[in-house]
């Protein structure tokens, strides 16, 4: 069945604060939608609340893989289902080895008894590296330590490349990265394009969607999807900022209306 992934009034608070206040998204397999918006507008929230982070609670709305709801599962289940998420900030497990890391992620969107064999395993990995211009080394460094903020990157683009995942949600995937790695984060994302596969990008800069072009370009601001259009979008946004967005809309500034 081709991927239909639908985000239907969702709702998520932090610690009793509102930050989602009803997103609607609706992304078919094939598709690349971008999202962008001002610092602190709740982008990172979405993709935590997707990937079932404890600190953020859903308070309503649902978020459907082809017809599941993915805010009943576990985390476990979440990504059996095909969920993935290259975060903004990927985080270090000293003590646990990036290819042990990667095999046990693996194993647990195949689910028990479809384990990958170790060979096949390391031969997957070695040719997704490959494919990275990583160097081989980082498959026995512990996950994410020390890794340079570009390094991290490549790196959360490899779990995506071995995980084959039905939905992806990259959260400013091109921070940080130098214009080679940009170049080949992009072309990695690119070959994983398929009919069964939607994309979510968050970015700040239309540069990444020089390399990647989106479908639909979103803008969220305060917790919610205020406009939407296509790759002329970024540019706009990318030559003139957010104000006219929020002129447009007669958005105010939530600091300036409690100032
Ligand atoms: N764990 C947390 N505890 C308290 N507040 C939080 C937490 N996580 C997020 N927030 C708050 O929620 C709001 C939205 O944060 P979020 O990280 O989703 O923004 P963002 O749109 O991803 O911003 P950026 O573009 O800077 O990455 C911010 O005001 C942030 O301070
Ligand atoms: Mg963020």
């Amino acid at each position: 069945m081709a991927t239909h992934f639908v985000i239907d009034g969702l709702k998520a608070a932090i610690e009793g604060k509102e930050i989602l206040k009803g997103i609607n998204l609706e992304i078919k397999g094939g598709e690349i939608h971008a999202i962008m918006g001002p610092n602190g507008t709740g982008k990172s929230t979405l993709a935590s609340a997707l990937m079932g982070h404890p600190k953020y609670e859903v308070t309503e709305g649902s978020a459907q893989i082809n017809g599941e709801d993915l805010l009943e599962m576990d985390v476990d289940e979440r990504a059996r289902a095909g969920l993935f998420l290259a975060m903004q900030y990927p985080s270090e497990i000293p003590g646990v080895t990036n290819s042990d890391f990667l095999r046990s992620a693996l194993n647990a969107r195949r689910g028990e008894g479809n384990e990958i064999s170790l060979i096949k395993f390391i031969r997957q990995m070695e040719s997704k590296m490959k494919e990275l211009e990583m160097n081989p080394e980082f498959a026995h460094r512990y996950l994410n330590e020390g890794f340079s903020g570009g390094e991290k990157k490549r790196n959360e683009i490899l779990q995506m490349m071995l995980l084959d995942p039905k939905i992806v949600v990259l959260d400013e995937i091109d921070s940080g990265l130098d214009i080679d790695a940009l170049r080949i984060v992009s072309t990695g994302v690119n070959a994983m394009r398929s009919e069964d596969r939607g994309f979510l990008i968050i970015t700040h800069y239309q540069r990444l969607l020089n390399y990647i072009t989106p479908d639909f370009v979103h803008v969220m601001m305060q917790g919610r999807i205020v406009k939407s259009g296509g790759p002329e979008l970024a540019e706009r946004l990318e030559n003139e900022g957010y104000d006219w967005v929020k002129e447009e809309l007669g958005i105010v500034d939530e600091t300036v209306g409690q100032a």
